[in-house]
């Protein structure tokens, strides 16, 4: 971690600020932003913030401020993105399970679209834009087949995962389409998966898309956008040096493959890529516990904090920000309070030798960090600084 960084929380630590607690860089995130703008931008694609990575509101102001389009998965998210400063006609509003609710209430915002994800769904929007005579914009969410090679609880876009409208049952979704008087289809939609650090996935995903997109042709079924999704992964291994995504490879990817049609335009939605690396959950050593085999490392943070490592056994870069030195020191199995095996943050962790009191920055934690905390054990939901 950087030295201005150290700084900052030892001085909260020293003004009696309450461990565990999220700490944001925001100039970090300022830089991603402006990153992932520029380069979007360059080829004119649409960037919808994923909110589901993060929804703390000082974050989510500051991302409107670069990318105005929002990508919500409940009316809530909905709701958070149009007060945070998101154009609710950016917003899009995806999920395999939207409540009459929540339909109800993105139909009453005019946001710019629905992404279905099954043909009862389809049914359903159209029923409830009809009691308020209104048209809704939909794209389908299509189930590319792509596998993403990443972790098998974020992937996907293959047939035995629930999401999305699979390719076969096309032909009976525009049937459908034909009776759905307050539908109107404007785009496709496509998420393959998250974490996805090997550019080759997408680039099937392009193929796929090149494919589907013909035989809509052939259909004679204009569509004004495409989706893919969001799911380039970050480097959790170097949080500093490798703060910011290749987003230049990424979209260039995208423009030398999908083929785009004449007046159409291709959206993303990115989470994790645009909030990870500014986050690191902040977390003081309770106890050293020396086992047979092994030794302890108890801190006040567990899964109630960060969950990620005890769900999809993922990898965060663990520091001891209190000691002098990286040098010699011990392996340390790095565990929180909670009263299951899972709550394990790292084993054999390489640290310097590490005593109660001392300040553990767990890094890459701003995406699916803080928004997947817990109460269990009825623990306190951890606060939020934000270093300038
Ligand atoms: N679009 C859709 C339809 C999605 O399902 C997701 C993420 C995204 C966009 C944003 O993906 P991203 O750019 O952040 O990869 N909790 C897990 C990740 C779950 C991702 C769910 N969907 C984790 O901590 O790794």
């Amino acid at each position: 971690m950087k030295r201005e960084a150290v700084n900052f929380i030892n001085n909260l630590i020293k003004k009696d600020a309450q461990t565990p607690f999220y700490f944001y860089e925001m100039s970090v995130l300022e830089n991603t932003l402006k990153s992932v703008a520029a380069l979007s931008g360059n080829y004119g694609y649409e960037v919808h913030y994923a909110l589901k990575a993060n929804s703390n509101d000082t974050i989510l102001q500051q991302i409107s401020k670069y990318l105005p389009g929002a990508d919500c998965v409940s009316g809530n998210e909905v709701k958070k993105a149009i007060e945070t400063g998101f154009d609710a006609k950016k917003v899009v509003f995806a999920g395999v399970g939207k409540s009459d609710r929540e339909i109800d209430y993105a139909l009453d915002q005019n946001i710019f679209c629905f992404n279905c994800e099954s043909l009862q769904e389809l049914e359903v929007i159209n029923q409830r834009a009809a009691l308020k005579n209104k048209t809704a914009h939909i794209a389908l969410r299509i189930n590319p087949g792509v596998n993403a090679n990443t972790h098998h609880y974020i992937t996907t876009g293959l047939e035995e995962n629930k999401f999305g409208i699979n390719i076969w049952e096309l032909p009976s979704v525009l049937l459908l389409l034909k009776s759905l008087s307050n539908l109107k289809i404007i785009g496709l939609h496509f998420h393959i998966g998250s974490q996805i650090t090997d550019l080759q996935p997408f680039r099937s995903l392009c193929l796929k898309v090149n494919e589907i997109q013909d035989w809509f042709d052939s259909q004679h079924i204009h569509l004004e956008h495409i989706n893919v999704g969001g799911g380039l992964g970050v480097n959790y291994h170097e949080p500093d040096s490798a703060a910011i995504p290749d987003f230049a490879a990424y979209f260039k990817l995208f423009n030398d493959f999908l083929r785009l049609k004449p007046n159409q335009k291709l959206h993303f939605e990115l989470g994790r890529a645009i909030v990870a690396q500014s986050g690191s959950l902040i977390s003081q050593v309770l106890y050293e516990k020396i086992g047979i085999k092994t030794r302890f490392a108890i801190l006040d943070a567990g899964m109630t904090e960060l969950i990620r490592p005890a769900l999809y056994q993922s990898y965060h870069k663990i520091e001891n920000i209190s000691a002098a030195s990286d040098g010699n020191g011990f392996l340390y199995d790095v565990v929180g309070p909670i009263c299951e095996s899972s709550d394990c943050f790292g084993k054999a962790v390489p640290l310097p030798e590490t005593k109660r009191g001392d300040i553990i920055a767990i890094r890459s934690t701003g995406a699916y960090g803080e928004v997947m905390a817990s109460q269990y054990n009825l623990r306190e939901i951890a606060s939020s600084v934000f270093m300038p």
